[in-house]
């Protein structure tokens, strides 16, 4: 059985993955994360990163899923959105394996990636999606052959907001598992009920993460203790994405709601989101944890999809775009 590669190079994550080109196998994915030394991330070392990292990686990707280049039927990598010097490495990648292999090549939408492994893992079939990511943050609703953005971010993505918290109280990238795991020992000794005094920030269907942000850094600046701060940034950034999740489900009338996206891997926004499903009688869902973070797989699941709908890249046409849009590609696929 041939399978579809997928290849993911957005931002900090280079990572092949691959699922069987009969829709039947999901293979893990081969990872390596650009961790800077200190500050944010730099897009030309991340790329530099995603040089060094390739060859070991997908040999050890093709080793352990045991299969040689000539079982690959395509080769699906990140379009875009994303940065674009890494962008550029996994689209020199999956282009030049895509002409030594003489396979097709699929140029995909990371976010729509996210969106359709979740749907893959976890059944459902028409969800709102909450893509909480990152750099993103996007609620998300099919409707008339695309996915539409229905409301985001008005500024920085939930996952940069925690992980800039992170880096101001110490704690190195990505800080966002680090905070989940103050925010539940807190709330182990002290019970959940006190929070600090966050700004909330709902804005119709959008939602905004830097004056959280900067009220958090005075909290901990104040003294205040850091796991009690972790706890109360969660709840209250958290909220804002349930809030307009489910004003999406009750705008867009559809009983599901999907997690996508690194801070899809928090427990409590999951129990949060679980909570607003079912008192709405729907249902909420999200995939394992190493789907949610950025992967090669989703990429080859999506690949696959196009694929399986007569979509391919021609070379000319497989340019990155760091731009890309969620509601850019169309849906040819049920
Ligand atoms: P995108 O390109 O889609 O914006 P990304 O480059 O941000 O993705 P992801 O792997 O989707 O990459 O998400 C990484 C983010 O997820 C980081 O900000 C990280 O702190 C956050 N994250 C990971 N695990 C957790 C967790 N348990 N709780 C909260 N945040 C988490
Ligand atoms: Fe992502």
């Amino acid at each position: 059985m041939g399978l579809i590669l997928g290849i993911e190079s957005t931002a900090h994550t280079f990572s092949f993955g691959a699922v069987s080109s009969d829709g039947v196998s999901v293979l893990p994915s081969h990872s390596s994360l650009y961790r800077p030394e200190e500050g944010g991330i730099h897009p030309r070392e991340a790329a530099d990163h995603h040089v060094n990292s390739s060859r070991t990686l997908l040999e050890k990707a093709m080793d352990d899923w045991g299969i040689s280049g000539g079982e690959i039927d395509a080769v699906a990598f990140s379009q875009g959105p994303g940065l674009g010097p890494c962008l550029r490495v996994g689209g020199s990648v999956a282009r030049s394996m895509s002409i030594a292999l003489d396979v097709p090549l699929i140029g995909v939408n990371h976010c729509v990636a996210h969106i359709e492994i979740g749907r893959r893992m976890t059944g459902c079939s028409d969800p709102v999606l909450l893509y909480v990511s990152g750099g993103n943050t996007q609620v998300i609703a099919r409707a008339s052959g695309r996915y539409r953005v229905l409301g985001e971010t008005l500024d920085i993505g939930i996952g940069n907001m925690l992980d800039k918290f992170g880096r101001a109280i110490g704690i190195p990238f990505p800080g966002g598992p680090i905070i989940e795991k103050k925010a539940s020992e807190y709330v182990k000794e002290n019970g959940p009920d006190r929070i600090l005094d966050l700004p909330y920030a709902v804005h119709g269907t959008d939602m905004a993460f830097s004056g959280i942000l900067g009220a958090a850094i005075s909290h901990a600046n104040r003294g205040e203790d850091h796991g009690l701060v972790c706890h109360s940034l969660q709840e209250v950034s958290f909220a804002s994405c349930v809030e307009v999740g489910e004003r999406a489900m009750a705008l867009t009338g559809k009983s599901e709601i999907l997690l996508g996206g690194g801070v899809a891997c928090n427990k409590r926004i999951r129990e949060m989101t679980q909570t607003m499903a079912s008192e709405r009688g729907g249902s909420a869902h999200w995939p394992d944890w190493r789907l949610c973070i950025d992967n090669g797989t989703m990429i080859a699941e999506l690949g696959r999809r196009m694929l399986d709908s007569g979509e391919a890249t021609k070379l000319e046409n497989s340019a990155i775009d760091p731009s890309l849009r969620t509601d850019m590609t169309p849906i040819s696929w049920s």
